[in-house]
């Protein structure tokens, strides 16, 4: 039996290979391999039970059956793995300890986990879109999650083996522009040369023009002038479009140091604006294909398939793609993109991030394009809507300033930051200054990720400070800390880390923890699968925060260095292999780790 390198991969192909031997099963039986409650075993397989539903027969004798010829085939080594059914035909595997020790020592790096890995999506194209924020405004806390949970998955994708773009979708063509071009000439603004400090006066500038522009009794006409702003930046007038530019760029420059902050890096950034020329592509082909329809003058699409925005349902609106005024909206410029985004890229799939209001949103365009591809023939790629709830305050409304205002990004960065400092420099206070401000800021930073990741996305969150940077609990810092503490064990002993894992002779484990240990770096395959399949990050969370706790179990109860140089190498390795997968594990999520804090 080799030793496996991921066990639910292996086990699922065995299952298969022997199920394939024995009549009965269907050629499509795929068994579900999972980890199960350490009392049963490591692993259980599921599927045996549905297989026997199938065909006629009693779960229980087919699983006897199933194990007796597993048994036979000479696929697994008894000594290795010991096989016991429970339940209605469920089947339990559990390791030895015999197969721990190979198992750990054949273990050399994450490398060879990602070259697992990487088969899953096996250089698939993928686009992602994110953090496409929109311009002339200032990042806020709405933002974080958009930043940390879009560059977690992509890590994920990436390391999963996508073909991976990053594509910046900013809302750079907006309504908007006709306020703010009105209020920047009223004003006769000049831009700053700090871009920072240019967004935020853009900002108010779009409050002052806004309320100037409404107040109809005083400022009559004023409405009709922002308008034909806008009018004139369509139309290509060259002040407008200058201006529209600066602004852009102004924006833009902005949000990259904020990205920075958090090691976004978009590959493109092809916002709105980019589809302008694109969407007449959209309205004749939609039309054409009988997709759309004239209604009240605006572009519509009904799409009856799915009740929810059906022209049977009276609650249903239908997917605008065109506005009365001819104008293109948020629906046609996505749906170009789309297209674009098939033919440019190439992608099999397109993933989107975004918060869950955007829900309808996205089930329409995706209702909208795939009839229209298929009318077309043109190859329809996966669509993706990775969505998430609200960062709350402790009163459970969404999270606000004192003043009631929306709390910008970089406030809270830099709070975050500075809240660190003065736990770093308490607990390292031997530390020069200058490392205090560089550890302070890879915690305060990893902490607000790290706290926001950990949820699973898709349900609201309560914010707090004290939690997200508690150096005890499933926190950052807590595993950062891991991370230092397993590093300064080579450091003391004078030891490294690379020679440790070279070595592959097999140790058995003889403790209790040992075992348990191994057990736990052993899973770790099965959870990104499971992450990439859901594209959830906080599983990745989960599991590295019961390594760290594994771990300092491991510590506490064995000594390290020890005499017996086997004991000692096989507990070495252990730290080393623990600190690859954490390591490994927070990489993906985002976060750099230290060398000592
Ligand atoms: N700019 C939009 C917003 O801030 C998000 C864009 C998401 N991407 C997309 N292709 N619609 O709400």
């Amino acid at each position: 039996m080799n030793i496996w390198f991921d066990p639910v991969e292996s086990l699922t192909e065995v299952i298969k290979e022997t199920a394939s031997s024995l009549e009965g099963f269907s050629d499509k039986f795929i068994p579900d391999v999972r980890p199960t409650d350490p009392r049963f075993g490591d692993f259980q397989a599921n599927g045996i039970f549905s297989e026997a539903k199938r065909i006629g027969v009693n779960p229980r004798i087919l699983a006897e059956k199933f194990v007796a010829e597993l048994e036979k085939s000479g696929r697994i080594d008894r000594d290795l793995l010991s096989i016991s059914i429970a339940g209605p035909g469920f089947i339990n595997f559990k390791f030895s300890n015999e197969f721990l020790g190979n198992w750990i020592a054949t273990y050399r790096s994450t490398d060879v986990l990602r070259k697992v890995c990487k088969k899953i999506y096996n250089g698939k194209k993928v686009v992602i879109d994110y953090p496409s924020p929109n311009t002339a405004k200032q990042m806020h806390v709405g933002h974080l999650r958009i930043l940390v949970i879009g560059e977690a998955i992509s890590r994920l994708l990436e390391f999963c083996g996508a073909d991976l773009t990053r594509d910046n979708h900013i809302g750079d063509w907006g309504t908007n522009f006709g306020i703010l071009i009105f209020e920047i000439k009223r004003t006769n603004y000049v831009f700053p040369d700090d871009d920072v400090k240019a967004l935020s006066e853009l900002e108010e500038l779009y409050k002052s023009g806004t309320s100037y522009v409404k107040d109809e009794e005083n400022h009559a006409g004023a409405m009709e002038q922002a308008r034909m702003e806008l009018v004139k930046l369509q139309q290509g007038d060259r002040d407008n479009v200058c201006l529209w530019e600066k602004i852009v760029k102004v924006s833009n420059a902005a949000c990259a140091r904020i990205y920075d902050i958090f090691g976004v890096h978009p590959d493109v950034t092809l916002g709105e604006s980019f589809y302008r020329d694109k969407v007449g592509r959209v309205y004749d082909e939609l039309s054409e294909c009988g997709i759309a329809e004239e209604s009240d003058g605006a572009l519509v699409v009904w799409n009856d398939e799915d009740f929810r925005y059906s022209r049977n349902n009276k609650n249903a609106a239908p997917f605008i793609i065109r506005k009365k005024d001819g104008g293109s909206n948020y629906a046609s410029t996505d749906l170009a993109t789309l297209l674009y985004r098939v033919e440019h890229f190439n992608a099999d799939e397109v993933v989107y991030v975004t918060d869950d209001r955007q829900q309808d949103h996205f089930r329409m365009l995706s209702l909208t394009a795939k009839r229209w591809f298929a009318e077309k023939k043109y190859r329809f790629p996966e669509i993706k809507h990775v969505t998430f709830g609200k960062i709350l305050g402790s009163n459970g409304k969404p999270i606000k300033t004192k003043e009631g205002g929306s709390i910008k990004l970089k406030s809270l960065v830099d709070e975050a930051v500075s809240r660190a400092f003065s736990i770093v420099k308490e607990k390292n206070s031997d530390l020069p200054e200058r490392e205090q401000r560089k550890i302070s800021e890879v915690i305060g930073i990893s902490a607000i990720r790290y706290a926001d990741l950990l949820q699973n996305r898709t349900i609201d969150y309560v914010f707090s400070w004290d939690r997200l940077l508690s150096f005890e609990g499933n926190t950052a810092p807590y595993l950062l800390y891991a991370v230092t503490r397993i590093k300064s064990i080579y450091r003391k002993a004078g030891l490294e880390i690379s020679n440790v894992v070279a070595n592959d002779v097999v140790i058995i484990p003889s403790t209790v923890s040992e075992a348990v240990l191994i057990r736990h770096l052993m899973k770790f395959s099965n959870v990104i699968k499971i992450a990439i399949e859901e594209l959830k990050p906080h599983y990745v969370c989960t599991y590295l925060f019961e390594l760290a706790v594994t771990f300092s179990s491991f510590y506490t109860a064995d000594k390290i260095i020890v005499e017996d140089s086997r004991v000692r190498d096989l507990r070495l390795r252990l730290c080393a292999c623990t600190l690859d997968v954490l390591e490994t594990g927070l990489n993906l999520l985002g976060i750099d780790t230290l060398e000592r804090m």
